[in-house]
């Protein structure tokens, strides 16, 4: 993984291509583009969008053409477009829809970027990203049978959540007890296996019986409650005696409670997600358990992978051997063609999404 550490070059900070910069008229390509036209309320819907076509031709010196092969539809993107700052700033309205995406150089006039190399990066829900090559854009290393969706989940953003949020943040030890909500989605799952790696005892929460099942039967977790059918709370009892010791925290509201409510003494609690909470219309009560944290001598801490981007390749090595021995599982869900991206992305929060979820724009390069 050396070789690979080496070519791989990561910037940090977050970056967003210019895709209203001029053109000159050289070959005219056409662009679709989903804009974000109006700011949702609650879920979104495809009206909140609108797809436009526009012509790109030409490059500047420096700048490079990017032909969008995947793009990753993450629940994060549902904050961005709200109006309010958070680790990012929102998308504009008008303006291309921000997301993470894999692509191909098509065209360059930047001596870093040569035709035909694959990047990631925040090339938007659109055809076609171009750079000036500054900002966040990854240049993505060929991994002998590592398909390219992979770098979207496992070897990507996903990955490096569920490594560096459970072993920086929760420090598992052999023994302990791990629980996770949204523990059959795209950090979910790899948090409960790496957990498991680490010799805890680990129990997953999700939304329904068949993935429940998976997890039990498929990933190795030790048990698995099924929020919508069973009182979370109970169960936690029942199956933790001695309490939680790690909380890999997804989801927020009554879940996030529930948890609280069943901690170990110096329990940590990651606060990785609280997508429960991401098309709330109106603010959610605060969790009524939250006296636990004193109680329990618990600590609780928020968890933004964003800040251990720098240290992806120390990450890398490990989720490629655990994977490559069986011990790492993913799954994904692709679905064909930008034009549906609007309409997928409320199954992140419908639950109906089984893994990473990914829109395949183009066809990935034979060669
Ligand atoms: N902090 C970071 O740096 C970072 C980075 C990446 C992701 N995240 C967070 O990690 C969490 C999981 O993200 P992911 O990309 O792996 O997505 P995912 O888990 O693959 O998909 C989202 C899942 O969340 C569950 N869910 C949706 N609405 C819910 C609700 N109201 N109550 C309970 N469960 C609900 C659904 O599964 P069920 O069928 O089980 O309901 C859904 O499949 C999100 O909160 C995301 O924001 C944080």
């Amino acid at each position: 993984m050396n070789g690979i550490s080496r070519k791989i070059i990561v910037e940090i900070s977050i970056y967003e291509f210019d895709h209203t910069k001029g053109v000159s008229n050289m070959t005219v390509k056409k662009n679709r583009q989903w804009l974000l036209k109006s700011r949702p309320v609650g879920l979104t819907k495809e009206s909140d969008f609108e797809m436009v076509e526009n012509d790109i031709s030409g490059l500047k010196d420096g700048e490079i053409l990017i032909r969008n092969i995947y793009l990753s539809l993450d629940p994060t993107n549902r904050g961005w477009m709200n109006p309010i700052k958070t680790y990012v700033s929102p998308v504009k309205t008008g303006s291309v829809m921000r997301g993470i995406g894999i692509g191909i150089v098509e065209e360059s006039k930047n001596s870093r970027y040569s035709q035909g190399t694959i990047v990631t990066g925040l090339l938007g829900w659109q055809d076609y990203a171009r750079s000036d090559g500054s900002g966040w854009l990854t240049i993505i290393p060929s991994l002998p049978n590592v398909p390219l969706p992979a770098f979207l989940n496992l070897y990507g953003m996903i990955g490096l959540t569920a490594y560096f949020g459970l072993l920086e943040i929760g420090e598992p030890k052999e023994g302990e007890t791990l629980v996770i909500s949204a523990a059959a989605g795209a950090v979910g799952s790899l948090v409960g296996q790496i957990g498991k790696i680490k010799g805890c005892r680990v129990i997953g929460i999700a939304g329904t019986d068949e993935k429940c099942n998976w997890l039990t039967n498929d990933l190795g977790f030790d048990a698995a409650i099924n929020y919508k059918s069973e009182s979370v709370f109970n169960r936690l009892k029942d199956l933790c005696p001695e309490g939680i010791d790690i909380y890999f925290a997804n989801v927020g509201g009554k879940i996030l409670d529930a948890a609280l409510g069943n901690l170990n003494l110096n329990a940590r609690v990651i606060i990785c997600g609280l997508i429960s909470q991401y098309n709330a219309t109106e603010r959610m009560p605060g969790p009524y358990n939250f006296a636990n944290i004193l109680l329990k001598r618990a600590s609780v801490t928020g968890f933004l992978v964003t800040d251990y981007l720098h240290r992806m390749m120390e990450a890398i090595p490990d989720l490629h051997s655990w994977h490559t021995s069986g011990k790492l599982h993913y799954r994904e869900e692709i679905v064909d063609g930008l034009e549906n991206a609007p309409k997928t992305f409320n199954k992140l929060f419908d639950g109906s999404n089984k893994g990473k979820l990914i829109i395949k724009i183009f066809e990935e390069p034979t060669t």
